[in-house]
C-alpha cells in the first residue's frame, strides 16, 4: 500500500490522539453532545501510524471504522476520556486533542430515565476538567496540541488558549467556513503557536492536515530532546 512508502518519521514516537463528541448523561437515555464527527483525529491517529509511531486513539461515539494498528480506546464521557487520556499520555512523546469536550456534565445525573413534567424544567451543569490543561501542567518534554472553533478574534482567542493550557500550539478554525470543520473531509486552519505567531493554511485534505500538524510537532519534539 501506498502507506508503506512513507518516510518512518514516526519510529520510535509515542503518539496519543483524541477525536470526536463526548456525552454528559443527564439520565441513563438522554445527554448532552456535539457533532463532532471524530474525521480530524482519526485522520491523525492514521497518518502517526503510517509515519512509524505507535499510536494510541482515545474515540468518542462516532461512525468510523477503527484505523488499523492504532490501540483504540472508547469512552464516551469526558471524565471517561480524562482518564483515558492522562492515562496513555504518561509515556506519550505527542498528544494531539481533537476531541470536542463538553465543557459542562450534569452535576447529578438522574439514575432513571426522568418523565417528563408539566412545564419548564432546569437541569445543573458543571464544568468538567479541562484535559489539555492538565496535560499542560504536567508537560515534562511532551508536545501537546489542541484545536479550537472560535467565531471571533480567533488567532489572540486561539493564542491566548495555547498559553493558558501550555500547549504549543493550536490549529484554528471557524465555524462559518462551509463544507470545512464539522462533519467534512476537509478543513481550513489557522496554526496559532503559543508564541502568538500564526500560519493560515488552506483548504486541504483533512489527512493533509494531519500530516502537517504532525510535520510541526516533529519539528519542536526535536527542538526539546536537544
Ligand atoms: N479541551 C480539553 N478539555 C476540556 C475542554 C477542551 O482538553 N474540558 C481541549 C480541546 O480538546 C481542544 C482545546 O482544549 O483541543 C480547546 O478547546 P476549546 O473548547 O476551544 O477550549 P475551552 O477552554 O473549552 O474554551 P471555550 O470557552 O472557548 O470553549
Ligand atoms: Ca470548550
Amino acid at each position: 500500500t501506498l502507506d508503506l512508502c512513507r518516510p518512518q518519521d514516526l519510529a520510535g514516537l509515542k503518539v496519543v490522539v483524541s477525536a470526536g463528541p463526548t456525552r454528559e448523561y443527564l439520565d441513563p437515555v438522554r445527554f448532552i453532545s456535539n457533532p463532532s464527527s471524530g474525521k480530524m483525529g482519526f485522520a491523525v491517529a492514521a497518518e502517526a501510524r503510517a509515519r512509524g509511531a505507535a499510536v494510541t486513539l482515545v474515540r468518542g461515539p462516532v461512525a468510523l471504522p477503527d484505523p488499523a494498528g492504532t490501540e483504540v480506546i472508547r469512552i464516551e464521557t469526558a471524565l471517561e476520556l480524562r482518564d483515558a487520556v492522562l492515562a496513555a499520555s504518561e509515556s506519550a512523546d505527542l498528544v494531539v486533542m481533537t476531541a470536542a469536550v463538553a465543557d459542562y456534565r450534569a452535576a447529578a445525573p438522574a439514575g432513571e430515565k426522568q418523565a417528563k413534567v408539566a412545564g419548564d424544567v432546569t437541569v445543573h451543569l458543571t464544568p468538567n476538567p479541562d484535559i489539555l490543561a492538565e496535560l499542560g501542567r504536567r508537560k515534562g518534554r511532551r508536545i501537546l496540541v489542541g484545536f479550537a472553533m472560535e467565531t471571533h478574534a480567533g488567532v489572540e482567542r486561539a493564542a491566548a488558549k495555547a498559553q493558558r493550557k501550555n500547549a504549543d500550539f493550536i490549529l484554528l478554525n471557524y465555524p462559518t467556513q462551509s463544507g470545512t470543520a464539522f462533519g467534512g473531509d476537509e478543513n481550513e486552519v489557522t496554526l496559532v503557536r503559543v508564541d502568538g505567531s500564526f500560519a493560515a493554511w488552506p483548504r486541504m485534505a483533512k489527512r493533509e492536515v494531519a500530516r502537517r500538524l504532525l510535520d510541526e510537532a516533529l519539528r519542536l519534539h526535536r527542538v526539546v530532546q536537544e
